[in-house]
């Protein structure tokens, strides 16, 4: 077969704590990432051409080389020139559903679809620790994007440990839809102003991480405890972003007086989430802050966990 089509979840950070610096001038990071089932649809075929094409009708989203999606399928043509020659071009084409530059890995998300599906495509049989060497190569979030679940991620976020899933909880994302975060900007601007108390020692940074891994948060998805998963939602970036953002601070807050288990913001925004027991009270809780904030540029989402990261429609 010389198509496919993927499923391609978008994430949130149920925690994200930021350590220190690295070499490569990334962060070392310790994070709880979740899949959760508002998707993308990558679908993928060989082209009778020799070139990469993708398409998207989405505004926000470039067609060009500067696409995360062209940028995976340029690396397996790089990293496979010979098969390539022999399926020729392949067309990508996404059907946008996560919103974009909103801290939910939509766009690595798609990338990881392409590499899954190219190698599909090609027969190559690569394991998933293979793709996911391959994703590390084009973003820090691709590889868990590859595998999903519940996952505890360390390094610049690319260093997996799988968790017990927790596809039971249900959660309500709401993002200003003319809003966009460069995550960029977030971590240099966290540098700048929380420098000063980066861990510096290697042996400091594996304690701190290894701490995460044994603490109370690890214990509540193990336990599949809602409750506490909801108070101890962490994210440092938050620090940075809701100052730079009073609107997503005061979206924040009117989630926070709705009764929801927990809420937080994604990775580096400005979408917040608020974690939820079942979907009807995702629901009324998207009608609450509705009611609160007025705003028709604010738009909402009622989803749930997943347990997988992509997968064939
Ligand atoms: O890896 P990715 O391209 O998704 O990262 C986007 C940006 O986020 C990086 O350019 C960097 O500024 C920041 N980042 C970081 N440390 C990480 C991951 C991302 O500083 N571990």
């Amino acid at each position: 077969m010389h198509s496919y089509s993927l499923i391609a979840p978008a994430k949130i950070n149920l925690y994200l704590e930021i350590l220190g610096d690295r070499p490569d001038g990334y962060h070392e990071l310790v994070m709880l990432l979740q899949s959760i089932e508002l998707a993308d649809q990558i679908d993928i075929r060989t082209l009778s051409t020799d070139n990469i094409r993708v398409n998207c009708d989405h505004p926000q989203v470039p067609q060009d080389e500067s696409n995360l999606a062209y940028k995976a399928a340029n690396l397996m043509k790089e990293q496979f020139p010979d098969v390539f020659a022999q399926f020729g071009g392949l067309e990508i084409t996404i059907n946008k559903h996560i919103p974009v530059a909103a801290g939910l890995a939509g766009g690595s998300t798609d990338a990881a679809a392409v590499l899954v599906g190219i190698d599909m495509i090609w027969q190559l049989g690569l394991t998933q620790p293979e793709l996911q060497e391959l994703a590390s190569q084009l973003g820090s979030d691709i590889p868990f994007c590859i595998a999903g679940g519940t996952v505890l991620a360390t390094g610049r976020g690319e260093q997996l440990s799988p968790l017990p899933d927790l596809d039971s909880l249900h959660l309500v994302l709401a993002k200003y839809r003319s809003l966009e975060v460069s995550t960029p900007w977030a971590y240099k601007t966290y540098r700048s102003e929380f420098g000063d108390s980066y861990v510096r020692e290697t042996e400091d940074l594996e304690a701190r991480a290894a701490k995460v891994h044994s603490g109370p948060m690890v214990q509540a998805i193990a336990n599949k405890d809602g409750s506490q998963i909801g108070q101890l939602l962490h994210n440092d970036l938050e620090k940075v972003v809701l100052p730079a953002h009073p609107q997503v601070s005061q979206l924040r807050e009117a989630f926070q007086n709705t009764g929801a288990l927990g809420v937080m913001m994604s990775g580096s925004g400005p979408t917040v989430f608020a974690l939820c027991e079942s979907q009807a009270q995702a629901q009324e809780i998207q009608q609450q802050v509705r009611s609160t904030i007025t705003d028709p540029d604010l738009d909402f989402w009622v989803t749930k966990f997943s347990s997988t990261g992509i997968r064939i429609s």
